[in-house]
């Protein structure tokens, strides 16, 4: 190597160093808030079957291998207000039924084979969307690991009231789901409410399609956009309701949003909304405006349509909404901690 390069990549390597070390102290003056959500950081099948440890354990192989073919039917047969914890393991196979835990089943964990293996899937779509929804949770404690959700509806029905299709709704509380997926285009994640925490789930559609008045944190979730052709106006990904200063709110940290077609972050709906995107990946499926006030005719003052510390070409904020918030690290804290759902009390990554 001649020595004039040598030198060359020596004072390179210097500079390098340098900077590295201004930046290093740079770094060590922000507090740069890290979300304390997993405990610890893998949550697989074998983790939460030890924290729930039970032996009651219901098969379903739609085979005819297991104890039952449907997986209602395993619900079914969980005994009511039913107080120790229950495996429903559903083996791999397309499950075509609408699946509902009514509210006297709780202490249910239903156990697929992986998001790719097993699904429920049905197709409907209504003017209601808890009734055209493909799952119904309606007890507590409800813990789901490996299974897709998905509501085949095309589209609900375009230009008929028949158009919502909602692929799961998640309508109690203390409700966890890892690995999931939830695909529909209008209307997929009906979270209608109580305390709930979504891990390393997928969830896609086009319009308001995570809703709902839950509180609610989605961690490392990817989020999917898909264009709906029926319609004029952008959709949006969330369509949070809080109609007063309570402690429900959708926060999502550490994802990933991308996609086809242009969407908002949020929609408020109810006139103190509050939806929170943290260290989230944003690509250029985000309008520049990123949220929306559509359809709240009220004033914008008590909305919170926020974010914290977002990367990608979608998170740039100077045409964003002159409402929407960036947090500072004092700010952010509350919500990238497992306390904002109380997880620490029910979450069984926890116990
Ligand atoms: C499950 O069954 C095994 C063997 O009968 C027993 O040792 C264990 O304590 C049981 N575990 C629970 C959580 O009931
Ligand atoms: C379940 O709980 C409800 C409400 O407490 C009660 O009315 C019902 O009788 C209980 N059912 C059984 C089978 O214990
Ligand atoms: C959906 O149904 C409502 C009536 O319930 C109607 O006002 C609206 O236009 C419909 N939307 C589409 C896109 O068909
Ligand atoms: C929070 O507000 C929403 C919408 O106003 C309401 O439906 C929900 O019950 C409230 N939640 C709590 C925990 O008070």
């Amino acid at each position: 190597m001649p020595l004039s390069s040598l030198s060359s990549s020596m004072f390179l390597k210097v500079i390098n160093v340098a900077l590295a070390t201004i930046l290093a102290t740079a770094l060590s003056f922000s507090r740069n808030v890290q979300a304390d959500f997993v405990k610890p950081a893998v949550i697989d099948a074998p983790l939460l079957t030890e924290k729930i440890a039970t032996n009651n354990t219901i098969l379903v192989d739609i085979n005819g291998e297991g104890d039952y073919r449907s997986i209602q039917e395993a619900i079914d047969a969980v005994p009511e207000n039913n107080s120790k914890w229950v495996i429903i393991h559903i083996r791999k196979g397309v499950y075509r039924e609408k699946v509902h835990i009514p509210c006297n089943k709780p202490h249910i964990f239903m156990r697929g084979n992986g998001k790719g293996r097993t699904a429920i899937i049905w197709s409907m779509s209504s003017t209601d969307n808890k009734e055209s929804a493909t799952f119904t949770s309606e007890s507590p404690h409800l813990v789901v690991f490996g299974i897709s959700f998905k509501n085949e509806a095309p589209t609900g029905e375009a230009f008929t009231s028949q158009n919502q299709s909602v692929a799961a709704f998640v309508g109690a509380d203390m409700i966890s789901f890892y690995h999931c997926a939830f695909y529909s285009t209008h209307n997929t994640l009906f979270d209608y409410k109580g305390r709930h925490y979504y891990h390393h789930c997928y969830i896609q559609g086009s319009i308001d399609f995570i809703f709902g008045r839950a509180r609610t944190i989605f961690h490392q979730c990817e989020i999917f956009v898909i264009i709906d052709m029926r319609v004029k106006i952008l959709g949006s990904i969330t369509a949070h309701n809080r109609e007063s200063d309570n402690d429900s709110g959708f926060v999502f940290v550490e994802g990933r949003v991308y996609g086809v077609g242009h969407v908002y972050l949020g929609r408020a709906k109810g006139a103190y909304s509050r939806t929170i995107f943290a260290k989230t990946y944003l690509s250029n499926a985000i309008a520049p405006q990123g949220w929306t006030s559509w359809s709240y005719l009220g004033g914008t003052k008590n909305i919170f349509q926020a974010e914290y510390k977002c990367h990608g070409p979608g998170a740039f904020t100077f045409n964003r909404a002159d409402w929407a918030k960036q947090l500072t690290d004092e700010e952010a804290e509350r919500f990238m901690s497992i306390d904002f759902i109380d997880g620490k009390e029910w979450l069984p990554a926890w116990m």
